[in-house]
């Protein structure tokens, strides 16, 4: 049975969902070959995901491919009441409450794996975790699973060194239709969105220090360039921080960008990228966000240590007033800013990620018994089949080879 908040906020959540599946073309092809076609009846699928409402309609289209989905969050604070409600009275059974804290939320885990599922949708590795645990027995069934977002990649392909993968995962993260999109264009949007309606302040002549060059950074770093903030940024790989050279950012340590620097966001997925040395030197009334997966990139607990106050500024925003008068003010908790303070990615973002995670799913459904235990990319055919959706939703054509190119392209003469 759902585990939610409060099911009279059923009708906002379900009026959420409408609203995204009408800018997600290419689930919504999906969902009426998956209606045609259940490919998952029969099954049993447990997603841990942020729960808003593109995850709602993705619950929503495994559940009309005939599956029983379980629905849960991956972060205590990125669930909307309003949503999990409105999915639980559409069918699926949901398991999710905003700001619980941590043995809840893990309860929450708990009870969404209690089915026993055939697959999982794991996003930075929490269902992972219980299931390589103490709730072993919960993956008795358990063909394989998909995974996220790049922090739980990593996990999972520490997990496949050290030969203790319980069964196999897709690595939807990698696939290019998920981070070519999400990460750069999808985190870059949402974490201004976020940042601009939680301060209510100018970016434009702020000095924006961005942690990390990967995908996310750079996406967050060109919508700051966009509206007229000065960025620089710190990275740790020679090859990344020479990109962001040329891309017309300052790049430097993050000792030398903190006093510097009026906002900062982390994308490192990392830890302690902000810490004590940084915030004894921030100018006051500094703004640190995080944008990676969990909140070990801004070091709260030194934070909180030097602090002689700590108080609610905004909501969403944390004051840490220090013993030499400066206050730091930090977003979110230290959590992903755009999904705990924000709405999280576009809706148009999030069909192209999770159109590549139903057809993970898809695909292990048939090929699991051919898999070990190992972490698979996804497949090109699955890449190019989501792309050749989306721009069929968007009303774009592109062209075709002729022969005579084709022949040009595989050849060696002119
Ligand atoms: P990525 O691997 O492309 O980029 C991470 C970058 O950070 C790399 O260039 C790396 O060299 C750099 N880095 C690592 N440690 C550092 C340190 N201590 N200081 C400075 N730079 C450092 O990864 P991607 O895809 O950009 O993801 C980053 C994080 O964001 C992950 O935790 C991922 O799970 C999360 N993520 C968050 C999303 C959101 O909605 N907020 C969406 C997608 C991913």
């Amino acid at each position: 049975m759902s585990h939610v908040r409060d099911m009279s906020l059923a009708e906002s959540g379900r009026m959420k969902i409408r609203w995204v599946q009408d800018f997600m073309p290419a689930l919504v092809a999906i969902r009426a070959r998956f209606e045609r076609e259940k490919p998952f009846a029969g099954k049993k699928i447990t997603i841990s995901i942020h729960m808003e409402a593109k995850t709602a309609f993705l619950a929503l289209c495994l559940a009309a491919g005939g599956a029983e989905v379980h629905a849960t969050g991956c972060n205590p604070l990125s669930t909307q009441d309003d949503v999990a409600a409105g999915l639980a009275s559409m069918g699926v059974e949901t398991y999710a409450m905003h700001g619980v804290n941590a043995a809840e939320y893990r309860g929450l885990l708990v009870e969404a794996l209690s089915c026993c599922p055939d697959l999982i949708i794991d996003d930075g590795g929490d269902l992972l975790d219980l299931l390589s645990g103490d709730y072993a027995h919960l993956g008795k069934n358990l063909l394989g699973g998909a995974e996220e977002t790049t922090t739980g990649i990593h996990r999972l392909h520490a997990r496949a060194r050290a030969g203790v993968l319980p069964f196999p995962m897709m690595n939807v993260n990698d696939a290019k239709c998920k981070h070519y999109y999400d990460n750069k264009y999808g985190t870059g949007q949402s974490v201004w969105d976020a940042v601009m309606h939680t301060t209510n302040l100018l970016v434009a002549g702020k000095t924006v220090v961005v942690a990390g060059y990967g995908y996310c950074g750079r996406g967050v770093a060109m919508r700051a360039k966009g509206m007229g903030a000065n960025v620089i940024v710190t990275e740790i790989d020679p090859i990344k921080a020479l990109e962001a050279s040329m891309d017309g950012c300052r790049v430097m340590p993050m000792d030398e960008a903190a006093p510097q620097g009026d906002l900062f966001v982390t994308t490192t997925g990392c830890r302690d990228v902000l810490t004590r040395r940084h915030f004894e030197v921030m100018k006051n009334n500094a703004f640190l966000s995080n944008a990676g997966h969990f909140n070990v990139e801004v070091d709260c607990e030194a934070l909180a240590d030097m602090a002689v106050r700590v108080y609610p500024r905004r909501q969403d925003i944390t004051g840490y007033e220090l013993a030499d008068g400066r206050t730091l003010n930090l977003l979110a908790e230290g959590r992903l800013v755009n999904l705990a303070s924000g709405n999280g990615h576009p809706a148009e973002i999030m069909d192209t990620s999770f159109s590549v995670q139903a057809l993970a799913l898809e695909y292990l459904l048939h090929h699991a018994s051919e898999l070990g235990k190992q972490v698979y990319d996804i497949p090109e055919e699955i890449d190019r089949e989501v792309s050749r959706l989306k721009l069929h939703g968007a009303g774009l054509r592109i062209d075709t080879l002729t022969p005579e190119q084709e022949a040009y392209l595989s050849g060696w003469q002119v």
